[in-house]
């Protein structure tokens, strides 16, 4: 029990005059925040399980651990008085490492990590000046790399318990650092482009404070404010957000809602800044969903967002789900590459968007979305160890080597394409780590007023939730690989439980017909499959028994499904992309300390494979089993998911390299003499290199015969 002398607000002084001093005679009571329709969970209330809690703790025992014992830019951070993390004027890693490794650690109730994380929150944190500026300052216009740090805090925050001495000092931190912020911004210092482009990360960050000072429950020290000073710091605060908005890019006006401005191939031919940045993009993603909260029409800005997606992936899409950037935005070309920090800021965005929405209809995009990228471009994009990742990805690619000089991607150096601990440049080494953690916080929602629990992406996981009477939920599935999932529930309370359906069990018409193949139980009784806005509801009634049981079970079918695109044809089961398995092997390059080392990937099968007209071709049976410890990984044997399918060999003349890299994917092509071959398919995540769109043959007659 903490002695009520210790928990009492400590804040300088000097701060709070700082804080309130202009404003003391100023207006009523501070506009209210909108609500999210949705409410997230706090960190580390969702639990990963099976799959997913494998795949989270071979991340933490990776290099989400051992960065901090071996490489200088967290070991020496500049963070915590050292010499490193400094990369070009930029303090980043130890914010982004932060960024992730604090989720995760909770996630997983890890003591290693929890400790870990702490002592670098604490050690930063007792580093502050004496202004409330967190973090080396080397360049007072460089508010950017505090955004990650100031996330980290919120999650750290939120994660631990009302009464943790922890949470008094990171709320007392933070709203020094806003103070240090607003009187930067009112001696007129300079936001600099990455500060101007990522605003709204911060004003996510302010918005979280500023629901602690709003929120009426008296539970927590915080409260110990008197509700004027509360009043008068969340009015203050609102102003803050309101600057960095002015001061931030209209990402909507100058962009994605300008047609005259948003590339529509690659941006190689533009000039190259700000605006065409990949990363910036993805985090622009939320632009409109977090400024929903605040500004006057939400729903308009929840369409923002919306739009920003829809435009990315319109022009730049690429089958791994999520868009091009090699560097700066670079088109529909299947051999162009992705950043893995555009994986990990699109996932990021897109949650925040998803709880946003409107009404729950118009969520189901942006969360097909998130699925798509959480099971195909983010294992993909980072090797199944969790000791290295290739800064850019390809869905199209025969090879991830080192010293790559003649290369496809137009803006990154040689190295881009390796698997490696820092290939091209350290960013990605230090932001992968949010990934899995923000898309495993993200798999509930809840919208509390309604009584309503939403199950928004199938993953194995667990949950205890407010609604229900504090209900225990947990989701058994080995999804995306399995065709079942149960939600096991403990609610003393009746609760409404409205599932998700992924897309390809949403459509009621075409080949495939996902929802005719859906059966649900529900307390043990089978029961009429009904949509409502894309979602199924279930009014779950009160649970006497103090055991849980299994409440709704679903079983479904996948098939393997095409779909023709103008720049080849793509195939999948379920939410995961299916690519040709080229046989990959890699070697050893370089060692840095315990498995961290850069690898040269290249292929054994031939990568020139198209696929034969759909009345010829033949798909195995979908071999499924269970994903063990190493649910993607990247290895033939090691995959829960194959497929065996008759593919077309065609010429080098019809399909030429360009560049080491697979040329644009042929138009249906007439081909004669052709040899078929049985080849495996794999998901995208369980491959470091593979072909994803495939050309059409367009076979002549007498060619029609399988060997
Ligand atoms: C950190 O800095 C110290 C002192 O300069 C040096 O001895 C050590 O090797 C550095 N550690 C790393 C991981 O670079
Ligand atoms: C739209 O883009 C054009 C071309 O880049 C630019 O000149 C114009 O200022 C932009 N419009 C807005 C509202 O920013
Ligand atoms: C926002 O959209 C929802 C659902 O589409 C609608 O019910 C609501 O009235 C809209 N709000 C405003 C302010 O237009
Ligand atoms: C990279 O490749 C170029 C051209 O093949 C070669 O000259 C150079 O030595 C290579 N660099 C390294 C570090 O291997
Ligand atoms: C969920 O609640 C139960 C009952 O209070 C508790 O025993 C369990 O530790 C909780 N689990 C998590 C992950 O919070
Ligand atoms: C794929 O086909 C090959 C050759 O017909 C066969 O040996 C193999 O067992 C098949 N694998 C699967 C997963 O169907």
């Amino acid at each position: 029990m903490l002695s009520r002398a210790v928990s009492i607000w400590v804040l300088s002084a000097l701060f709070l005059v700082t804080l309130l001093a202009p404003i003391a005679a100023a207006s009523p009571a501070p506009p209210k925040l909108h609500p999210t329709r949705w409410q997230r969970f706090r960190t580390g209330t969702v639990r990963p399980r099976g799959w997913l809690l494998q795949q989270a703790k071979r991340q933490a025992n990776a290099l989400t651990s051992h960065l901090p014992l071996f490489w200088k830019e967290i070991a020496n951070t500049s963070w915590l008085g050292g010499g490193a993390d400094n990369v070009g004027g930029i303090h980043e890693s130890t914010p982004y490492w932060l960024n992730g490794a604090v989720p995760l650690a909770f996630q997983l109730e890890d003591p290693k990590l929890l400790a870990l994380v702490e002592r670098y929150i604490i050690g930063i944190l007792d580093r502050q000046a004496a202004d409330g500026w967190l973090g080396p300052d080397t360049d007072p216009s460089d508010f950017w790399s505090r955004y990650p740090f100031i996330l980290a805090l919120v999650q750290y925050h939120e994660a631990v318990s009302s009464s943790a001495l922890i949470r008094k000092k990171i709320f007392q931190a933070a709203l020094h650092f806003f103070s240090a912020v607003e009187e930067r911004l009112a001696r007129r210092v300079e936001f600099n482009s990455w500060s101007a482009a990522r605003a709204h990360d911060l004003i996510w960050a302010i918005h979280y404070f500023v629901d602690i000072l709003q929120s009426g429950a008296n539970t927590d020290a915080h409260m110990e404010l008197g509700e004027r000073t509360r009043s008068l710091l969340s009015e203050r605060l609102l102003r803050l957000a309101e600057q960095l908005h002015v001061l931030g890019i209209d990402w909507h006006g100058t962009w994605f809602g300008n047609a005259s401005a948003f590339p529509q191939a690659a941006a190689d031919h533009m000039e190259l800044g700000t605006l065409t940045h990949g990363v910036n993009n993805a985090q622009a993603v939320k632009h409109g969903a977090v400024w929903a909260r605040q500004g006057l029409d939400g729903n308009a800005s929840f369409a923002q967002s919306l739009q920003a997606w829809e435009i990315l992936m319109q022009y730049h899409g690429q089958p791994s789900g999520v868009f091009s950037a090699d560097e700066h935005l670079a088109g529909r070309l299947p051999s162009r590459g992705t950043e893995l920090c555009v994986v990990v800021e699109s996932l990021w965005s897109l949650a925040l968007v998803a709880q946003a929405s409107p009404d729950d209809h118009q969520s189901l995009d942006v969360l097909d979305a998130m699925e798509s990228i959480a099971f195909n471009a983010l294992p993909g994009g980072i090797s199944s160890d969790f000791w290295s990742h290739p800064y850019l990805q390809f869905a199209n690619s025969f090879q991830a080597r080192p010293n790559e000089t003649d290369h496809i991607w137009a803006n990154d150096g040689p190295d881009a394409a390796m698997y490696g601990l820092a290939p091209n440049y350290e960013c990605c080494t230090s932001n992968f780590h949010q990934g899995y953690p923000k898309f495993i916080a993200n798999l509930f929602f809840e919208a509390p007023s309604r009584g309503e629990l939403i199950s928004a992406i199938w993953a194995p996981s667990f949950i205890n939730c407010s609604v229900g009477g504090g209900a225990s939920v947990e989701l058994r599935t080995d999804y995306p690989f399995s065709l079942n999932a149960e939600y096991i529930i403990h609610n003393p309370e009746a609760l409404r439980l409205k599932i998700r359906l992924p897309e390809f069990l949403r459509q009621v018409a075409g080949p495939t017909r996902g929802l005719a193949t859906l059966k649900v139980w529900l307390e043990g009784r089978e029961t009429i499959v009904e949509l409502v806005d894309g979602f199924l509801v279930y009014d779950i009634p009160a649970w006497p028994l103090p055991e849980p049981r299994v409440a709704i079970r679903l079983e479904w079918a996948a098939l393997v499904q095409q779909t023709a695109t103008s720049d080849g044809v793509l195939l999948s089961v379920g939410p995961l992309r299916l690519v040709a398995d080229l046989g990959e092997q890699r070697v050893e390059m370089r060692r840095y300390a315990f498995e961290a080392a850069d690898w040269d990937t290249t292929t054994t099968l031939e990568w020139r494979r198209a696929l034969p007209p759909s009345e010829v071709i033949a798909f195995g049976p979908i071999a499924r089993r269970l994903p063990g410890a190493t649910p993607f990984a990247h290895t033939t044997g090691g995959c829960p998911l194959v497929v065996n399918a008759t593919l077309a060999s065609i010429s080098p003349v019809t399909w030429p390299t360009v560049h080491g890299a697979p040329g644009p994917v042929p138009l249906p092509v007439a081909v004669h003499g052709v040899v078929f071959e049985r080849r495996l398919l794999l998901p995208y995540g369980c491959t470091s290199v593979r072909i994803a769109a495939f050309p059409e043959a367009d076979l002549v007659d007498g060619d029609r015969m399988v060997v």
